[in-house]
């Protein structure tokens, strides 16, 4: 673009003023001067020289500080987490050397703006968050430890699986619908309801989006929604929140098998998509160094088949007594199966006792459900869906059995008067899909702010 201005006028604004750039962006090694806006993520002294690798959220770039700048009172005094202005040029790093995309910004300017340095001394960022802090005092200091490389690498990937998320459902042509999270229904049972008064009534938050979905099918075919939903959970367990983020998906008119196909292909397309983004693998591999892409088809089998495996493997019961049918298999013993299995598994047809209202029975067996859970190793279950039952009195009958009063689900079985059709859909709960991808011991470290029994902050 011609500005008018006179040659010499151009090349002197080029020097005052180079272009502002973030850290992670491009390669440019040719000497380019730039300016880059950061935190000190690491600052490290020698003789006459002083490195600094520098964050923004984009990426990391070392910073090389040499002669005078060196010796700068601010450069002697920097603090870790200063934010701070820096001009220089791009260098490639010397052979046998390494830095953040290979190379380093040599710096001829900085700036420390007022009220932009971090504090220092027993109160500095080093002494509040390091590798020794308690797992709970690191929860206190969320906020900090977010700062971290451990913690910021587990919120970058879940930001893309979400992205992926979106990307497979429109792939598949499926809508996203946003149900809501305060309700007067539940869903998964009475005894992890979040009560609260609204206005006069009572009211609960969301168990789960899926009796919404649900209603969405006849006039917008498959949907899906990604929302939080919420579990008055009062065990402290590495895999149970009291908000999660949900992705449930409804589809229509389909069977038990094509529900299994569906969801071994989004959860397969999602790894793929995910992956696809360079830094993003990169980051899934150094959380998870061993982590493989899972093989296809997934392992299939029914409950009853479980029951034989955990009694043939001696894995008790809760009450340490050989499995039997109708037990709910516990958490440990979950663990324990698809550990040593070690691939995922859908865990298809329980038995309706131990199963929500809605699920649909299965001819064959009429004790078990159209349903499945999807474990993962490490994890245990990460989705749990079914087909719902379609036909009224059926459905009459299954609120019957569980002591619910059908008055408050109108809405729903309305659904079973005006043009049933035979549908189903499942939820994954995102962070515990997280805490499998990236190798976390658990789910709270898969959330920005995560919330459990006993913790409502920061
Ligand atoms: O198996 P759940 O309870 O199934 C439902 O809520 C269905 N209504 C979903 C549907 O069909 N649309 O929960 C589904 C998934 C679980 O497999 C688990 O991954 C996650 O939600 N989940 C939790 N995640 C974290 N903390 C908790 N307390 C969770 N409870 C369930």
């Amino acid at each position: 673009e011609d500005t008018g201005l006179p040659q010499a006028v151009k090349i002197k604004l080029d020097v005052t003023d180079p272009a502002k750039v973030k850290l992670g962006n491009g390669s440019d090694v040719k000497g380019t001067r730039v300016r880059v806006f950061g935190r000190v993520h690491r600052e490290r002294r020698q003789k006459e020289v002083m490195f600094i690798t520098l964050r923004d959220g984009y990426g990391f770039m070392q910073v090389i500080f040499t002669g005078p700048l060196a010796k700068t009172y601010d450069a002697l005094t920097l603090t870790r987490e200063t934010s701070i202005e820096i001009l220089g040029e791009l260098r490639e790093v010397p052979a046998g050397a390494h830095a953040p995309n290979n190379r380093e910004l040599h710096a001829d300017y900085y700036k420390i703006h007022a009220g932009w340095k971090a504090a220092g001394g027993d109160d500095a960022i080093t002494n509040r968050v390091s590798k020794d802090t308690e797992h709970a005092t690191l929860l206190d200091l969320r906020h900090l430890t977010l700062r971290g490389e451990t913690a910021s690498k587990v919120m970058i990937v879940r930001d893309a699986v979400e992205y992926a998320f979106n990307t497979v459902y429109k792939e598949l042509r499926m809508r996203k619908v946003s149900p809501p999270a305060l309700v007067q229904t539940q869903v998964e049972g009475g005894a992890t309801l979040f009560k609260f008064q609204y206005y006069t009534e009572e009211a609960y938050l969301t168990q789960s989006s899926q009796l919404y979905l649900e209603t969405c099918l006849p006039s917008m075919g498959d949907v899906y929604c990604i929302e939080k939903s919420f579990r008055a959970e009062k065990s402290l367990t590495r895999r149970h929140l009291a908000e999660y983020s949900h992705v449930e998906a409804e589809l229509d008119f389909i069977t038990f098998d094509d529900l299994l196909d569906h969801l071994e292909e989004v959860m397969c397309r999602v790894l793929e998509v995910t992956m696809s983004d360079p830094t993003v693998k990169q980051y899934i591999l150094d959380l998870n160094p061993e982590f493989k892409t899972p093989e296809r088809p997934f392992k299939r089998m029914k409950y009853t088949d479980a029951i034989a495996w955990l009694v043939e493997h001696e894995i008790p019961n809760e009450d340490g007594e050989p499995h039997k049918f109708g037990d709910d298999i516990a958490e440990a013993a979950e663990r324990r199966m698809t550990d040593i299995i070690n691939r995922p598994i859908f865990l298809t047809h329980f038995p309706a006792e131990i199963k929500a209202f809605y699920m649909q029975r299965d001819t064959e067996d009429p004790r078990t459900t159209e349903s499945v859970d999807c474990l993962m190793p490490g994890v245990g279950e990460i989705v749990g869906g079914s087909m719902r039952i379609y036909n009224y009195d059926e459905l009459m009958a299954a609120f019957a059995r569980e002591g619910i009063d059908p008055a408050d689900y109108y809405w729903y079985t309305d659904q079973r008067k005006y043009g049933s059709s035979p549908h189903g859909g499942y939820g994954l709960g995102l962070e515990r899909f997280l805490a499998w991808l990236c190798k976390q011991h658990t789910v709270r470290d898969c959330c920005l702010y995560p919330r459990y029994f006993g913790r409502c902050k920061p």
